[in-house]
């Protein structure tokens, strides 16, 4: 639980990246993420400054939005491992994918059609934000259990329809289903443990013992690692 420690007993009490990033938008022109390979490649040497030894390309999985499919992701990524080798920078990489959870993501999962990573089989997903929990969110962790995969819910802490009294019953819910939760990192004052509503959901997550992954969720080479055009609308209005 060394990892855990780091988390919460650092000297400033953020929360940071292990060895693994979790989460990371780094194959370039496939969704919101990087742009070009200069931007990934500056992205992956900007992890390894941080400690980072192994990163998981997340690209979106979003239909209507970022309409990718694995087969297609697959040779974006095997030039991206080109280029990391052709830069010399020493970070092992893995293809995954963010999936959005609505009524097609079930059968995707049930087809095979998405993109797991890691010996625990991780499949990262995320959904809408507001207040109500999406009507499809258990009937999909539970098909994505039932398929040998382990649910990874991508950065928790953003769901209000998680943070409110109820939602702690849906989180149990999830947890008991077998899903695991991401949360992104400390940035500024963004995610701090205990700080604001998103950091006391951490702060909570963690006495509990359910923080089981962190992600730098970059889209760009900055540390807030945000699209422009993202940066300026509310946190409420950000899709990662
Ligand atoms: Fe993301």
């Amino acid at each position: 639980m060394g990892f855990l420690r780091k988390l919460w007993g650092g000297r400033d009490r953020s929360v940071v990246l292990g060895a693994r990033d979790c989460h990371c938008h780094v194959i370039p022109g496939v969704d919101d993420g990087s742009r070009s390979t200069d931007e990934s490649l500056a992205i992956l040497r900007l992890l390894v400054g941080d400690g980072v030894r192994r990163v998981i390309a997340t690209p979106h999985i979003y239909p209507g939005r970022f309409d990718n499919e694995p087969e297609d992701l697959r040779p974006r990524f095997d030039d991206l491992l080109r280029e990391r080798d052709a830069a010399g920078i020493e970070v092992e990489l893995e293809l995954g994918a963010e999936h959005w959870l609505d009524d097609s993501l079930e059968a995707r999962v049930r087809e095979g059609r998405v993109l797991a990573f890691g010996p625990e089989r991780y499949l990262l997903f995320e959904t809408t934000t507001g207040p109500h929990v999406p009507p499809q969110l258990l009937q999909t962790v539970h098909a994505m259990v039932q398929a040998g995969y382990t649910p990874l819910c991508a950065h928790v802490e953003r769901y209000a329809y998680l943070r409110d009294e109820e939602g702690q019953e849906v989180l149990e819910d999830l947890r008991a289903a077998g899903a695991r939760f991401q949360v992104n990192r400390t940035v500024g004052k963004a995610n701090v443990p205990g700080r604001g509503e998103r950091g006391r959901f951490i702060a909570a997550l963690l006495e509990r013992g359910w923080l089981d992954e962190v992600g730098s969720d970059l889209h760009r080479p900055t540390p807030q690692g945000r699209p422009h055009s993202q940066t300026t609308r509310s946190p409420a209005s950000i899709s990662a």
